[in-house]
């Protein structure tokens, strides 16, 4: 497998699980302590040595392109006031990655968004990366996943267990175990119920794709919801050629989810080297206490 330079981010979604917040701004924006979620995903991106990111977006996502811009007046500002640090992170935003933006006019699912991104993509692999999901690993997860691609020479999908109760809200893999933590992939399912789940091995937002993936989502027809479902894609693909799963090894939080976002934050929050301190005595008082905080 050639070097990975581009990376797709779907933003394009409804994030209905997170109304009324998602009525006029993107759950992207969100923020974990003092960066929005998006910025996490695209730096965990930029260290796994991508150099383009390719925006899908939709209605109503207009702050994620002012956010990874430049901001003139506010550099201005910050230059006047002497605040050399802040100036320094704001403009590295800007500069970490080139970000490049199309539309998917109608949320038509996730498959479809990664389809409006074929030629800004061409005929290389590229990562796909769902930005609400972040992941606190100590490699980041596109690396990790990108070892195996380069391994195999094959297509990856990024997987982690979860709970039987869970299934439900995920893509499942049903494959064999060919070394601890990887897998090669038969078959997949889009949000099975327990019962018919083929393993616990869920999908979570993070692959690694070949360009051969997008004549196959320009023919997929609507799957789970009615939507074009990436999943439905790589069963296709992964019945064409060798498609691998491999454990993530990280902490992961489905931030388009609202109690998935507050966990995030706690552990965001305590994590921080100004703020944790203070915060994690806060939480300990709140938990003892809770009338006296
Ligand atoms: P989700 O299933 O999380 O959907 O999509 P959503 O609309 O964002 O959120 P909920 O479930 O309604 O709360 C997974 C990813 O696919 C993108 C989303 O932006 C998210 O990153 N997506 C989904 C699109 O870009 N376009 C679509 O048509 C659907």
């Amino acid at each position: 497998m050639k070097d990975l330079r581009k990376a797709v981010f779907p933003l394009a979604g409804h994030g209905t699980r997170f109304l009324p917040m998602t009525k006029a701004s993107p759950k992207e924006m969100l923020p974990l302590v003092d960066k929005p979620v998006v910025q996490y995903t695209v730096e965990e991106a930029v260290a796994s040595g991508v150099s383009q990111i390719i925006m899908v977006t939709g209605r109503g996502k207009r702050a994620i392109e002012d956010h990874f811009d430049i901001s003139y007046e506010l550099e201005d500002v910050l230059r006047e006031k002497g605040k050399m640090k802040l100036l320094e992170d704001i403009r590295r935003i800007s500069f970490m990655a080139e970000v490049v933006y199309t539309r998917q006019k109608e949320s038509l699912g996730l498959g479809h968004a990664v389809l409006c991104a074929r030629n800004l993509v061409g005929e290389e692999p590229f990562a796909v990366a769902l930005a609400d999901e972040v992941i606190d690993a100590s490699c980041p997860a596109l690396a990790q996943l990108l070892d195996v691609a380069r391994e195999f020479d094959a297509p990856v999908i990024g997987v982690q267990e979860v709970p039987p109760g869970e299934v439900s809200h995920y893509g499942i893999i049903r494959g064999q175990e060919i070394r601890e933590g990887l897998f090669r992939v038969d078959s997949l399912v889009e949000k099975p119920r327990v019962e018919e789940a083929p393993s616990r091995w869920a999908v979570i937002g993070r692959y690694i794709l070949t360009p051969d993936i997008f004549s196959i989502l320009e023919n997929q027809k609507p799957g789970v919801g009615g939507e074009i479902q990436l999943t439905d894609a790589l069963v296709t693909l992964a019945s064409h050629r060798p498609v691998y799963a491999v454990r993530i090894e990280g902490r992961r939080y489905d931030t388009g989810d609202k109690g998935g976002f507050l966990r995030a934050t706690v552990r965001y929050g305590l994590k921080n080297p100004e703020l944790g301190p203070d915060f994690r005595k806060f939480l300990v008082e709140l938990l003892e206490h809770p009338e006296e905080v």
